[in-house]
């Protein structure tokens, strides 16, 4: 048996699909524990690629299970209509389940999300505007809507109508948006349950059960650990907790069934959204990473902030995570650059020296990124299938990663296709 989480180490984005694709062909399940649809994960293999928003990774292997816990906010419509398109491409949804306590993200929290965000004005989050955080205020509220009630239209369609109609309030009372047709918007959601009904199952059973069966189980993380809604950049962070311990609350396990955790990180940092990065890069470097490295958001297309790799906050995320060991993806995105720089620590306003991530915005205002320089390389690594064919420069450029962030390097990317994996 071997139970292993990948999660992301810095703001999203760092290649976690493909690590999980990677890793699911030896897995007997694959389990999304928190998030939504505002996750965007690229899988590329045999040419073909694939963009997961809330089916797991572990989806293109038929004989997968694939299971979405309790942790994580479903919106039905969207849900679907990945299943749809999966479907229409070949994909199997034989082994494909939803727990029943999973929270709906309805087409008020959307309306919400966009409002709340537009009243915010200058200091706006720069969310997905996918709802996320005001379903996961109604479920801490204790009056969302379950995936349960969903899949039972009488006792969707009475708890959605006063759900609906204080949500109407609000929309109108306070954003002065337009109301929602409560009425249809229930008609249209029964429906999806009816097509969801067939896929719900306990997860938190399911899971245990694989665990006992002495099963291989992968859990895969959305975001990462600085959008965690407590150990990320608060407030400009996501609404769940993307860290590794969200995945015993999001799926319903303990955490001694956990064996190794793995921490995804790029080569470098980028971030979508608003918010702190202290090694953002404002110039042609940061143009030309964004450029090789196609630098847009799988989920809302927007152009991704990058700057160097920032050891500061992967430090964070080897001690929050209790990381085994981490996968650097995108190595190849450095080549021809010039020199990289890797930051060390910060230098705070007073002149002393921060080598912890700090807890607040206000600790971390002022504070400018420590540098060490490393050599550069040029060659094209997107070849090599070993860790031992890459060029000195880049081995030792993950050594030093190595050593500065606590923690071994156990994957190296060097592409975007499963064969473009360099394991140790
Ligand atoms: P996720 O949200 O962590 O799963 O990452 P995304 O899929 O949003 O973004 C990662 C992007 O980098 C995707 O387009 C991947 O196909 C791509 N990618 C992953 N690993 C590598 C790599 O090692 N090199 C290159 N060039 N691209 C990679
Ligand atoms: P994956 O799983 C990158 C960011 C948003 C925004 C903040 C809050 O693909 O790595 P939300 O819609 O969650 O309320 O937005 O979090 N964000 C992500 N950034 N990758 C993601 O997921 C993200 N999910 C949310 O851009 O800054
Ligand atoms: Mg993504």
């Amino acid at each position: 048996m071997s139970v292993n989480i990948v999660i992301g180490t810095q703001w999203g984005d760092e290649g976690k699909g493909k690590i999980i694709d990677i890793m699911a062909s030896r897995a007997d399940v694959v389990v999304r524990s928190q998030g939504g649809n505002n996750a965007g994960h690229t899988v590329v293999c045999g040419g073909e690629t694939y963009k997961l928003h809330l089916i797991p990774s572990g989806i293109l292997y038929k004989d997968t299970a694939c299971l979405i816990g309790a942790g994580v906010v479903i919106d039905p419509k969207v849900l679907l209509g990945e299943i749809d398109g999966l479907s229409a491409r070949g994909i199997s949804f034989g082994n494909f389940k939803i727990d029943p306590r999973a929270h709906v993200i309805m087409p008020w929290h959307v309306e919400l999300d966009g409002l709340s965000e537009k009243f915010r004005g200058n200091s706006d989050i720069g969310t997905t505007k996918r709802g996320i955080g005001p379903a996961y205020m109604d479920k801490y509220e204790r009056s969302g809507l379950r995936i349960y009630d969903l899949v039972n239209p009488e006792i969707f369609a009475k708890k959605a109508k006063s759900a609906g109609e204080l949500k109407n309030k609000i929309i109108t009372a306070v954003y002065g948006g337009e109301a929602l047709d409560v009425e249809a918007i229930i008609a249209e959601y029964v429906e999806y349950g009816k097509r969801l009904k067939e896929y719900v199952a306990d997860v938190s059973v399911l899971t245990y059960e694989a665990a006992k069966a002495g099963k291989n189980i992968l859990f895969e993380g959305a975001q990462a650990t600085l959008l965690d809604i407590d150990f990320g950049t608060y407030p400009y962070v996501t609404s769940s907790h993307p860290i590794s311990a969200g995945v015993c609350i999001g799926t319903g396990v303990g955490p001694m069934i956990i064996e190794n955790i793995i921490g995804v990180a790029k080569a470098y940092t980028t971030r979508v959204g608003k918010g702190p990065f202290p090694t953002e890069l404002d110039d042609e470097i940061g143009e030309t990473i964004r450029n090789k490295g196609g630098e847009f958001g799988t989920t809302t297309g927007r152009p991704r902030r990058t700057g160097w790799f920032d050891a500061v906050i992967v430090r964070h995320s080897v001690r929050v995570n209790g990381l085994s060991s981490l996968a650097i993806n995108k190595l190849d995105t450095l080549s021809g650059i010039g020199n990289l720089k890797v930051c060390v620590a910060y230098k705070k306003p007073d002149g002393s020296t921060l080598k912890d991530f700090p807890a607040t915005l206000e600790e971390l205002e002022g504070c400018e990124p420590i540098y060490e320089e490393i050599n550069g390389f040029d060659e094209d690594i997107s070849k090599c299938r070993s860790f031992d064919e890459l060029p000195k420069a880049c081995k030792d450029y993950i050594a030093r990663l190595e050593e500065l962030c606590g923690c071994k390097v156990s994957m190296v990317g060097v592409g975007p296709s499963r064969e473009q994996n360099l394991e140790r």
